[in-house]
């Protein structure tokens, strides 16, 4: 028998098991399982209100649960190192007041700053974070500018790079591709691969645009309260098994009254 070594075991980034949560007494998840390896790119989609938001909050430790288990790098109750690890670009997070005067370098550089280094100037060693996460953000060119001057791309890439800067490996976005152009939202994905296979960084990614992160993400969850899919991305459901997942049926009749139909198209033939 050809045993394991203890270096080849790789933990997963994430392992939820049977994880379910209530707010404000309804269910809104049940049971979730998943686990999510270094280097994946998964895209988290399905309904308002299906609790994928939810889902992150839950396993940042920001909500509590009620069930199951949540290990992020192996730990249930994370290490500070470990949470250091955790990157997270909220919901709207580019919706940056308009009255807040900050240009993307200082915007970047705020993602170095930790409880013990705040009152200090920043150093070498974060000032090379802070260049190579504009870098890799391909944001040289406005480092100076004003984030409010930017497009709704250039500010999503913005706040990534900030969570880049802060040494993050595990990066969670809320539906980053909110209000962005085409041409913005193809340059994003193609970031966001970028950072899984140049730079081993793993990201979950919510959104509601499917076609986008079928095209993008390596892996999709579709998330209504329980998991209806978990798979590769190239084989996600068509609309009617996803329909078929979901426990929703068709709403038109199979056995139409012939007669009325024709009645009513030549009501509408006629007005
Ligand atoms: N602050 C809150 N207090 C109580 N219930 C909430 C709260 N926020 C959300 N919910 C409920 O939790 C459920 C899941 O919401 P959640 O925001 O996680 O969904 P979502 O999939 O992220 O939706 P969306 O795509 O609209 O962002 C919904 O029924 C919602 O009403
Ligand atoms: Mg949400």
């Amino acid at each position: 028998m050809k045993l394991e070594s203890a270096q080849t075991v790789k933990v997963p980034v994430l392992d939820v098991e049977k994880l379910s949560v209530n707010r404000s007494g309804k269910q809104v998840l049940e049971e979730v399982c998943l686990k999510i390896d270094e280097g994946e790119f998964v895209g988290l989609v399905g309904p308002n209100g299906g609790g994928k938001t939810t889902f992150l909050l839950t396993v940042l430790g920001l909500l509590k649960y009620k069930k199951g288990r949540i290990e992020l790098y192996g730990e249930t109750s994370p290490s500070r190192n470990t949470l250091g690890k955790i990157g997270w670009v909220s919901q709207a997070a580019a919706n940056i007041p308009s009255n807040i005067r900050l240009t993307v370098k200082e915007l970047v550089q705020l993602g170095t700053l930790t409880a013990s280094n705040m009152f200090w100037r920043f150093t070498a060693e974060q000032n090379e974070r802070v260049n190579r996460a504009i870098e890799m953000a391909g944001l040289e060119e406005v480092q100076d500018t004003n984030i409010f001057h930017l497009s709704g791309g250039q500010r999503q890439r913005a706040v990534i790079a900030r969570v880049l800067a802060s040494k993050a490996e595990f990066i969670l976005l809320d539906e980053p591709l909110v209000g962005i152009d085409r041409e913005s939202r193809n340059s994003l994905l193609q970031f966001l691969d970028k950072l899984c296979h140049e730079s081993q960084k793993t990201i979950l990614m919510i959104s509601h645009d499917i076609t986008a992160m079928q095209q993008a993400s390596h892996r999709m969850i579709f998330l209504e309260e329980r998991i209806r899919y978990d798979g590769e991305s190239s084989c996600f459901p068509d609309l009617a098994d996803l329909a078929s997942l979901r426990g929703i049926q068709s709403v038109h009749q199979t056995n139409y009254d012939e007669d009325k139909l024709y009645q009513i198209s030549n009501i509408e033939d006629k007005k």
